[in-house]
This record gives C-alpha cells, structure tokens and sequence, in this order.
C-alpha cells in the first residue's frame, strides 16, 4: 500500500441516484491505475454550501454539480471560468491549493469535443444553428456555438418568452422564432441540436417532417435515454450526420477529471458499454 492519500471527488444533485458519472470517473480512475474515488452525495437545497465547504475541508479535489444545483454552485464558488458565467451555471468545482473554490462549465465543451471527435472536419462556426430548447442545457449549448464563431443561432422553445431572455443575454448572433416554423428552418440549418427533453419516450418525439431537413445537417441530441431518439433515428434514416447525448455526457466530465486527478481519461467503446448498462 502506498502512503499516498487517494484522491477524492464526488457528484452532488437531487435526485443523484441515477448519475452515470461516478461510474464513469470510477472506470476512469481503475483505467489510469489512481487510488481514488468518486462518489454521489445527494445534497438538498439548503445544504449546497455546507456540503461544498465540507468537502473541501475533507480535503476532496473538486466537486460534479447537477440538477438542481447549477446555478446555486456558481454563486458559491471564489472564482469561475468565462464560460461558467456566460451560461450562468456551474457544474465543475474545484478545490484550489490556495483553498479556494474554482468553477467551471464544461457542457459546451462536451457538446463540441463529442462532435469534433466523431466528425473531424466539423466547423461548428459554419452555416446556422437550430438550438431547441430554452434551459440550462440550451445556454451551454448556444454560448459554446457563439464562442466557435457562430454567426447566426436560432433558438425555438415551447415557451417562446424563455427563448428571448436567452438572445437578449446573448447580442444579434442569436435568433429567436416561433416553434411552428420549425419544418422551415430544419431545411437551411448546419446544425441540429435538441436540448430539451423530447424524444425520451414516443409520446414526446419532436414532430418534425424528416423530408425537411437539410442534407448538409449535424443532428446533436443531448437526450440519452434512450439512446436512439426519434430524431436521431430520422438522422439515421436519412443518413445525415449525428451524435448521441451519450458522447456528451463523457466528454462534459474530462475537464474535471483532468482537474482532480491529473490524467487525461480515455473515451472508449467499453465505457460506452458501460455507461449503457
Ligand atoms: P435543462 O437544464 O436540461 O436545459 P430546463 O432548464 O428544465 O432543463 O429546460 C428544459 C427545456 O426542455 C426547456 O426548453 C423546456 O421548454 P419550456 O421552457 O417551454 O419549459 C423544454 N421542454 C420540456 N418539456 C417539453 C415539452 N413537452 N415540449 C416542448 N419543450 C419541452
């Protein structure tokens, strides 16, 4: 045995219990031979800030935040990355040496790296992008697109106030219609991505006319269960170019992985598995 600490880090959300990152980062951890763990707390929401600082008293790395969290953990934290304050939200913390609290949001980074990596000629700056959806997921999505140098991103969301609030954030490069011009717009996008939660169940398939969207397109769904959204299988069908939300998912926690425990983790066709099961 070493005697060398392990090094810690955990996922804080509620409810936490269905989180694929602690076995994502725990296959990581085996995968880069580090004595570590990394563990799911559930946290309520008046006990974020004591939980964060217990942590880091503890002496833990750093920190996963998810739902409902997000916003709360950006407050809280000493410092943040452009990107963390530009969506609003955090999902990243890392204890610093200093002491201090560091955040991040790499959900952009993990909706551009998945593409990237599957598709390497991707200019995601090229062409419009559709963004569906209005929420947390939507503005990582929307400030990663702008930050690659997007000039035109259109946003539809149901509640069509929702979509507003987020271009009025966001300057010209970001467009906002109405949901039922959706067939029209499909036809002259670069670039798909839903990021609310339809598609997770037949009931909630996103109605849109497969004829109608562009042949040059990228489809990106965030949703990944199941897997195989009705629009991806649209994309499937029609043999556009997709993503799955799973890709995302694992690329979003490399930023964090390589903060706390200082590797940078494989992606690979096992943890895809894994994370399925
Ligand atoms: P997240 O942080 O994952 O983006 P969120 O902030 O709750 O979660 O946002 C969920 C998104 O899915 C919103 O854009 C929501 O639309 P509204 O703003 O109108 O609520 C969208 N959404 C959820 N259920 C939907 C449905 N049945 N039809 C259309 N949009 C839906």
């Amino acid at each position: 045995m070493s005697n060398k600490k392990p090094l810690l880090a955990a996922v804080l959300g509620n409810p936490i219990s269905h989180s694929k990152s602690p076995r994502m980062h725990n296959y990581w951890l085996k995968q880069n031979k580090i004595e570590g763990y990394y563990i799911p707390i559930k946290v309520e929401d008046n006990k974020l800030e004591e939980t964060i600082y217990s942590l880091k008293d503890m002496g833990f790395s750093g920190a996963n935040v998810t739902i409902p969290h997000k916003v709360k953990a950006l407050d809280i934290a000493h410092q943040s990355s452009k990107r963390a304050q530009d969506i609003g939200a955090a999902n990243t913390l890392t204890f610093t040496e200093a002491g201090s609290i560091y955040a991040d949001n790499t959900d952009g980074y993990g909706f551009i790296n998945n593409i990237k990596s599957k598709y390497t000629d991707w200019i995601p700056g090229r062409g419009s992008s559709l963004v569906l959806g209005a929420g947390g997921a939507s503005r990582a999505v929307v400030a990663a697109l702008l930050e690659q140098g997007s000039s035109d991103v259109i946003v539809l969301n149901r509640t069509i106030e929702r979509a507003q609030e987020l271009r009025d954030k966001y300057d010209k490069r970001v467009r906002v219609e109405k949901w039922s011009s959706l067939n029209e717009i499909v036809a002259t996008c670069n670039n798909i991505i839903n990021t609310t939660s339809l598609g997770m169940n037949d009931e909630t398939a996103i109605n849109i006319n497969p004829e109608a969207i562009s042949e040059k397109a990228l489809i990106s769904d965030l949703v990944y269960t199941p897997l195989e959204t009705n629009l991806l299988k649209i994309a499937k069908n029609r043999k556009i170019r997709f993503v799955d939300g799973l890709g995302m998912l694992i690329h979003q926690g490399v930023p964090g992985f390589e903060a706390w425990f200082g590797k940078t983790p494989l992606i690979t066709e096992d943890l895809r598995e894994l994370l399925l099961q």
